[in-house]
């Protein structure tokens, strides 16, 4: 299975992914960003995987930039897209385009926290458990059918940095782990729910 990532920053998870997928059958075929900063093409490059750069700022509206990076991506025939803290809302267009082929990690307990500064939020509200989740994409922001989800605690003493080491931890972990499902055949998107070995989860 051919996989691209999408990334708009430190590319943590792509790292994860790189790291994991020697031992799935898959390759990933591409890392594309829409910024020409983000650290995460520098680690697709030490792996030998081709980084491209399509960059919002080229493109007049959000319309043009999903269409060029609709574009960008088809040209390595994806099986499956994976947004790793790819930061950008993406129109209806692009998302029915990968319907079903498409996750994304989240930092939070969806339905819990969907959008920014999610781990301030988790501590702010006086939460004592926070975590992550791996999603289908849906035309919902943050709001597709969930995978799976992994919880940290909060601790008195925490802040916004200390909690977000301790999410990308677990992240590190269960989304490699959801990508292999998936290329392995056993993850299916059905319409509000994900299905894995054809339970629904
Ligand atoms: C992750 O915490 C992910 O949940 C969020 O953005 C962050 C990306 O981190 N969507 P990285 O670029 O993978 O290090």
């Amino acid at each position: 299975k051919r996989i691209v990532v999408l990334i708009s920053g430190s590319g943590s998870n792509l790292q994860a992914l790189i790291d994991s997928v020697h031992q799935q059958h898959a390759q990933i075929a591409a890392v594309v960003a829409n910024k020409a900063n983000a650290y995460g093409l520098t680690r697709a490059e030490h792996a030998g995987i081709p980084a491209q750069v399509v960059a919002n700022t080229d493109y007049a509206s959000r319309e043009e930039y999903d269409a060029a990076l609709i574009r960008a991506l088809d040209a390595y025939q994806p099986d499956l897209v994976v947004l790793a803290g790819f930061m950008r809302i993406l129109t209806p267009g692009f998302v029915a385009h990968y319907a079903g082929r498409m996750l994304n990690i989240h930092p939070s307990l969806l339905p819990k926290y969907t959008g920014l500064h999610t781990h301030q939020r988790a501590i702010d509200a006086g939460d004592t458990e926070h975590g992550t989740s791996v999603h289908f994409v849906t035309e919902e922001l943050d709001g597709g059918p969930v995978v799976l989800q992994a919880r940290v605690p909060i601790f008195e003493d925490d802040d916004a940095e200390s909690v977000a080491a301790r999410v990308q931890q677990q992240e590190h972990r269960i989304y490699p782990l959801v990508v292999k499902w998936f290329v392995d055949g056993r993850l299916k998107m059905a319409e509000d729910s994900a299905w894995l070995d054809g339970q629904t989860l």
